[in-house]
């Protein structure tokens, strides 16, 4: 049987690209959603960190939480099965500012945006890309790159997420952090996060949380866990291998030639220019 083509795996949504997991029906009712105000928010360009983050922030709870898959992902029964659950919801979403729920917005929800250099969120996509059936098939690195510079990939152009998030880098409900930081000092990020949570968490809990978090741990955990793709993070597969990659800071380097170096820090330079980070 032949590769499905781009068109059967992906639909535009306001101009931005989604997988046919998240019909349109739901993308459009995504306004009517009931957000609660002790809904907490993990949102992310794919590939930036998400289960990590998920990872630790579901450890961080000792009370019953839920972590939902993606607001975004499924059909219009979405909305009414987030509606149902009793217990404090964790939602993931990779939605940009503009399309996030309003009621999300309004009830000042708190959300963790979680950001990473784009040239390794690139590289993690492109190997993302090559390996999930659920995504439309990727010939070289070459075109992928081409592809992630347009915007042309899930979720848009890396360059409009980032900056519709961090025009609200400073609203008291949202705390920015960077997988970069995550690396070097995890327990320092964890900390933070629990203040921000409003939790109180001990030192030796964090340390623990951390050796619990690392990349090596969380790998073969998931690999013991047989999930179902619909109750994760990521619902585009069920193939656990496919998240837990490398886990590295400046894989870039391996994959980026000089010129697509040239052209990435130009781009990165004009669309950025107006940005404080
Ligand atoms: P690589 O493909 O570079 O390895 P997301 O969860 O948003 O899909 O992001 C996936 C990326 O986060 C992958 O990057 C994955 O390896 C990395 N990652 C997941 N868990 C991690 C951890 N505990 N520590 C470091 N990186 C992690």
């Amino acid at each position: 049987m032949s590769n499905p083509s781009e068109a059967e795996l992906i639909h535009m949504f306001k101009g931005i690209p989604f997988t046919i997991r998240s019909s349109p029906e739901l993308l459009k009712s995504l306004d009517t959603f009931d957000a609660r105000e002790d809904d907490v928010l993990l949102v992310s360009y794919p590939k930036s960190g998400t289960h990590w983050l998920a990872g630790v922030i579901t450890k961080l709870y000792s009370a019953q939480v839920t972590l939902t898959s993606p607001i975004e992902f499924g059909d219009i029964s979405k909305l009414e099965e987030l509606n149902k659950l009793s217990s404090k919801r964790i939602i993931p979403t990779h939605l940009d500012y503009n399309m996030l729920p309003t009621n999300f917005k309004n009830k000042k929800c708190k959300m963790i945006y979680i950001s990473r250099n784009p040239k390794d969120t690139a590289v993690s996509m492109y190997h993302y890309y090559r390996d999930n059936p659920n995504l439309p098939t990727i010939d070289t690195w070459t075109a992928f790159f081409d592809l992630f510079l347009k915007g042309d990939v899930v979720c848009g152009s890396w360059f409009d997420h980032f900056l519709s998030w961090e025009e609200h880098a400073n609203d008291k409900n949202i705390l920015f952090l960077f997988y970069e930081d995550m690396k070097k000092d995890l327990a320092k990020t964890v900390k933070e996060m629990s203040m921000f949570l409003g939790l109180n968490v001990s030192d030796n809990d964090i340390q623990d949380i951390c050796k619990k978090s690392s990349f090596s741990e969380m790998k073969s955990d998931t690999e013991k866990e047989n999930s179902d793709p619909s109750h994760t993070v990521c619902a585009l597969t069920s193939n656990r291998k496919l998240i837990f990659r490398k886990g590295a800071v400046g894989d870039w380097k391996n994959h980026f030639t000089p010129k697509q170096n040239r052209r990435f820090e130009e781009m990165f330079n004009e669309k950025m220019k107006l940005s404080k980070m």
